[in-house]
C-alpha cells in the first residue's frame, strides 16, 4: 500500500524531488530498510545517514530524504530531522484517525501494545489501527511513527517519552492526540528532575497538544492526581480517571488471580460494568488495563473486544515474557523483565513473583540507573519487596546495586557481581529444578543477553 509519493514528500517538507517514486514505509536505520521504504538520512553527532545511502538502496529503498544531493531517487531538503517532523505533521493532518498519546513513568509500552491490540480488533475489517513500534517514543521515534501512519488509519496509538521538561510539550504538537493517557508517575529518570512533582508536571505537558474536545486520562490512585488534573484542565474537554478507588471513573471493583497467573477483573466504565481476564500477571497490568478501557471508550471503540484482546496479550520480550528452561532433571521458569527497571516497576514485578507457585524463587536484579542522589536509598529499599516475595536467593548486578546487597545481608543466599557476564556464570551454578527466576534491571546492564543465553539453552 502506498504511503508517500515523492511529490507528497516534497509538498510536506518543502523539498525538491529528484525522480518519481512511491514508498510503502519509512525508516532512518539503514539496517532496517526493506523493499519500498523511504530512507531518511539523518545527520547525527556520531554518524551521517548519507553514508548509508548505497546500502539502503541495495536493501530495496524506493527513495531517500536527504540534505545532500544523491544519485539515488530522493527529495532534497535543508535539514532531514526538520523534514521528518514535517512529514509527521502531514501524516497527522491527512488522516481522520482517532489519535491516542500514551505517556507515564512506567507502563507506556505495555499500555500502548494492549491498546493497539484492543483497537485493532475494533478496527478490523473496516479500516486499521496503527501504533509506534517498540519503544520509539522520543524526538526521532515519535515523528517516525507518525510518518509511518497510513492515511486511512482509524486508530493511531503513539508512545511518548521524555527525560527532560519541555520534550512532551513539543512532541504533543506533532501527535495532536484526541486522547492523552498518563499511566503512572513514579521515580524514573529522577536525576533530571527536582522531585516527583516535577516529573508529574513534565508528563502533564502531553495535555497541551490535545485536540479540541479531547480527553485526558489520569491515574486516580496517584499522589499526583490533582496536579495532573490541573495540568489537563485548560486543554481537555473531559478528564477521565482510572484506578482502584471507588471514586475513579474507570475502576476495578473486583480482581481475582486466575489459575494461569493472570487476573480476572470486574470493572466499571462510566455506567457500564464488564468482566474480563488479563493474561498478563500483576496489579500493574490491572492498572494499565483500566487506562486501556478508558481510552477505548473515549475513542468509541468496542469495550467487549478490548476485553478479549486483554485476555490474549502475550508477554513482551523484556517486559514480562515467560519461558521455561531445562535444568538438571527438571525445569525452571524464567520471567524476562530485562528491558528496564526503576523502583516502581521493580516492586510491581516482585509482587508478580510473590504470587508464583514455585519451589524456590530467585532473582537476578541489575542496577536501576538514572536515579540521581536517591539511588542508594532506592536500591536498599528493594530489600523489603524482595523478601516479601519470598525470594530466597539472588544475584545483584552492577555497582549501584550494592546497597541492596547490604540491605539483604544475612537474609538469604544473595551475591553481588560486577556485570551481566558474571551474573550469567553465577546463575548457572544457582539455578535448580523448580525455580522461578525473575531477571530485571536497567537495559544498559545487559541482562537481555543473559536471557537470550537462557533461551538458547546455554546456561
Ligand atoms: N502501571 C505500572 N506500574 C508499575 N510498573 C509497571 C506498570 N506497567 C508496567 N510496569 C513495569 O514496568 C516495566 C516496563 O514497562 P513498559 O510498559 O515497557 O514501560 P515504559 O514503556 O514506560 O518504559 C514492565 O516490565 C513492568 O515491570
Ligand atoms: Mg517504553
Amino acid at each position: 500500500m502506498s504511503l508517500w509519493t515523492s511529490a507528497a514528500i516534497a509538498a510536506a517538507t518543502g523539498g525538491t524531488a529528484s525522480g518519481d517514486f512511491t514508498t510503502t514505509g519509512v525508516t532512518f536505520d539503514s539496517r532496517e530498510v526493506g523493499p519500498g521504504d523511504l530512507f531518511v538520512a539523518m545527520t547525527g553527532a556520531a554518524t551521517d545517514g548519507h553514508r548509508f545511502l548505497d546500502q539502503a538502496f541495495a536493501r530495496g529503498a524506493a527513495g531517500a530524504l536527504v540534505s545532500q544531493p544523491s544519485v539515488h531517487p530522493h527529495v532534497l531538503v535543508p535539514d532531514t530531522m526538520a523534514a521528518l517532523e514535517n512529514l509527521a505533521r502531514a501524516a497527522r493532518a491527512r488522516t481522520a484517525a482517532k489519535i491516542i498519546g500514551v505517556t507515564g513513568s512506567v507502563g507506556k509500552t505495555g499500555t500502548k501494545e494492549a491498546l493497539y491490540a484492543a483497537l485493532e480488533r475494533s478496527a478490523r475489517a473496516r479500516a486499521r489501527a496503527h501504533r509506534s513500534v517498540k519503544s520509539y517514543n522520543n524526538h526521532t521515534g515519535v515523528p517516525l511513527s507518525l510518518a509511518r501512519m497510513p492515511a486511512e488509519t482509524r486508530f493511531g496509538v503513539f508512545e511518548m517519552g521524555m527525560n527532560h521538561a519541555g520534550e512532551l510539550a513539543h512532541l504533543t504538537t506533532l501527535v495532536r492526540p484526541h486522547v492523552a493517557i498518563i499511566t503512572t508517575i513514579a521515580p524514573a529518570h529522577t536525576e533530571f528532575f527536582r522531585d516527583e512533582a516535577a516529573i508529574a508536571d513534565a508528563k502533564g505537558e502531553i495535555f497541551r497538544g490535545l485536540e479540541p474536545g479531547g480527553v485526558a486520562i489520569v491515574p486516580y490512585d496517584s499522589p499526583h492526581r490533582d496536579r495532573l488534573i490541573a495540568a489537563a484542565m485548560p486543554y481537555a474537554a473531559r478528564i477521565v480517571t482510572f484506578g482502584l478507588d471507588k471514586a475513579a471513573d474507570v475502576r476495578a471493583i473486583e480482581t481475582m488471580r486466575t489459575e494461569s497467573g493472570g487476573t480476572f477483573v470486574t470493572a466499571v466504565v462510566g455506567t457500564r460494568e464488564l468482566s474480563f481476564t488479563i493474561s498478563q500477571p500483576g496489579q500493574h497490568w490491572v492498572s494499565n488495563s483500566l487506562a486501556v478501557l478508558a481510552a477505548v471508550d473515549a475513542v468509541g471503540g468496542d469495550l467487549a473486544l478490548a476485553g478479549l484482546a486483554l485476555a490474549e496479550l502475550g508477554g513482551l520480550a523484556g517486559r514480562g515474557a515467560r519461558f521455561t528452561v531445562a535444568v538438571g532433571d527438571g525445569q525452571a521458569l524464567v520471567i524476562d523483565e530485562s528491558y528496564n527497571a526503576n523502583p516502581s516497576s521493580m516492586r510491581a514485578t516482585l509482587a508478580v513473583l510473590a504470587a508464583e507457585p514455585a519451589a524456590r524463587k530467585i532473582v537476578v536484579l541489575g542496577e536501576m540507573r538514572e536515579l540521581g542522589a536517591g539511588s542508594d536509598a532506592y536500591h536498599a529499599g528493594l530489600a523489603e519487596p524482595v523478601l516479601a516475595a519470598g525470594v530466597e536467593a539472588g544475584i545483584l548486578v552492577g555497582e549501584r546495586a550494592r546497597p541492596l546487597l547490604n540491605a539483604l545481608e544475612g537474609k538469604g543466599d544473595f551475591v553481588h557481581v560486577a556485570d551481566a557476564a558474571a551474573a550469567r556464570a553465577s546463575l548457572s551454578t544457582m539455578l535448580a529444578p523448580g525455580d522461578a527466576v525473575l531477571i530485571k534491571g536497567s537495559n544498559g546492564v545487559g541482562l537481555a543477553a543473559l536471557v537470550a543465553g537462557l533461551r538458547s539453552g546455554e546456561h
